[in-house]
């Protein structure tokens, strides 16, 4: 028995985690084994990088730093929590995972794919999402919603341009795979995504069970 490995993308207020709760609602309204997380972080021990990573700091983070981190935090996951998980057979729905790698660390800090791909390599072998769900939206209305939730984190302090990769990036690769990606227009009323979500389901009902 294998699981179902869902990845939920997009910047900062898109809705990544209340939708990934809404979806993990719907699954388990068909019966089906659902374990949320998330990245970075995902465990004790990787939520303590992920507090490294997004904790302001007076000591600049070198970008080969946090690459290196954001890859030791999801080796650390994916021995902990993915892997046994897909192993019982769950439903693994991670907020964020390794294409916010390329959006941030590749678009954003401007590394090089080649980089990152020979990490993804080291890190997962061959474990790869089965269906991601992109929250795209114009940044500043993502921007002002997480503005929204109070303090800026290290990511969040970053300016638009920044941002601007971080999306297009994303977009660039939902178009180059669109059998793994779904993009779903983020800016719309929460109800309306939901709405798309629900589309969604009946396709993920049948990933699970064929
Ligand atoms: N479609 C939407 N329209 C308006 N507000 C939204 C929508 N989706 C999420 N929100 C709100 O925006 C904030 C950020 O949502 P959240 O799910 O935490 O985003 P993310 O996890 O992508 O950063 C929350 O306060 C949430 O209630
Ligand atoms: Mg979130």
């Amino acid at each position: 028995m294998s699981g179902l490995f869902i990845t939920l993308e997009g910047p900062e207020g898109a809705g990544k985690s209340t939708n990934r709760d809404y979806l993990a609602a719907r699954l388990r309204e068909q019966g089906i084994e659902v374990l949320l997380t998330r990245e970075p972080g995902g465990t004790p021990l990787a939520e303590r990088i992920r507090e490294l990573l997004l904790t302001p700091s007076d000591e600049a983070m070198a970008a080969d730093t946090e690459l290196l981190l954001v890859f030791a935090a999801r080796a650390q996951h994916l021995a902990g929590v993915i892997r046994p998980a897909l192993a019982r057979g769950c439903v693994v729905l991670c907020d964020r995972f390794t294409d916010a790698t390329y959006a941030y660390q590749g678009g954003g800090r401007g590394l090089s794919l080649a980089r990152i791909e020979a990490l993804e390599q080291f890190v997962q072998c061959d474990l790869r999402p089965d269906l991601t769900l992109v929250f795209d939206l114009p940044i500043e209305i993502g921007l002002a919603r997480a503005a929204a939730r109070g303090r800026l984190d290290r990511f969040e302090q970053e300016g638009r341009a920044f941002f601007e990769a971080v999306r297009q990036t994303y977009l660039q690769r939902a178009a180059a795979a669109p059998g793994r990606y779904r993009i779903l227009n983020a800016a719309q009323a929460l109800a309306q995504v939901q709405m798309d979500i629900d589309t969604l389901v009946p396709q993920i009902v049948e990933l699970c069970r064929g």
